[in-house]
């Protein structure tokens, strides 16, 4: 695909009139995620360096993966907390995931000066093994991650977040994504 500037379009852009079903926006970033998973294990391993595929890596890091971590440490998870039953047994999964998100930040912020420096000079990952084993450490966590939120935190919030609830993280999502009307 390409986009309106004739660039390759590595990640499609967020779907934004998905925004009403807030679940489902999420879990479309998390199949978003595993293509930048795959982009980052691609750069890990190629003889040559793809610049625009760095680049897309740089700006997903940098913009999208953040924003999606704040809609579920700020929006997503609270509003669980919140409905969870005991039986649920689901703080510490919680605790888990917010620990993982701090280190993936730490490490897509590695990531993204490593890449930029081998851009400009066109090195490929393979030669810097030190860099390449941060990019495949972070893929490999963050396809664990989402599993676990595919598989358990999505479903339960499926089934516990009320029609208000589903509501009010749709708006966060979309006033965080600079639109301020109902996206309902
Ligand atoms: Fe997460
Ligand atoms: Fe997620």
């Amino acid at each position: 695909m390409a986009s309106a500037e004739g660039r390759e379009t590595h990640i499609e852009p967020p779907d934004l009139a998905m925004l009403g079903k807030p679940l489902e926006f999420i879990r479309a970033d998390h199949h978003r995620q595993r293509k930048l998973c795959g982009l980052i294990e691609e750069l890990a391993r190629a003889p040559r360096l793809d610049a625009g595929k760095a680049e897309a890596v740089i700006a997903y890091l940098g913009h999208d993966l953040i924003l999606h971590f704040i809609d579920e440490e700020e929006g997503l998870f609270p509003l669980l907390r919140r409905r969870c039953l005991p039986e649920d047994e689901i703080d510490a999964i919680f605790g888990m995931l917010s620990g993982e998100h701090a280190d993936e930040r730490r490490l897509a912020g590695d990531i993204r000066d490593a890449l930029a420096g081998l851009v400009a000079d066109g090195t490929p990952v393979p030669e810097l093994p030190e860099v390449q084993e941060k990019l495949l450490r972070f893929a490999k966590r963050e396809r664990r991650h989402i599993v676990l939120e595919d598989n358990i935190i999505l479903p339960i919030a499926r089934a516990r977040l009320t029609e208000h609830d589903q509501t009010d993280l749709a708006r966060q999502l979309a006033t965080r994504r600079g639109i301020h009307t109902n996206p309902r």
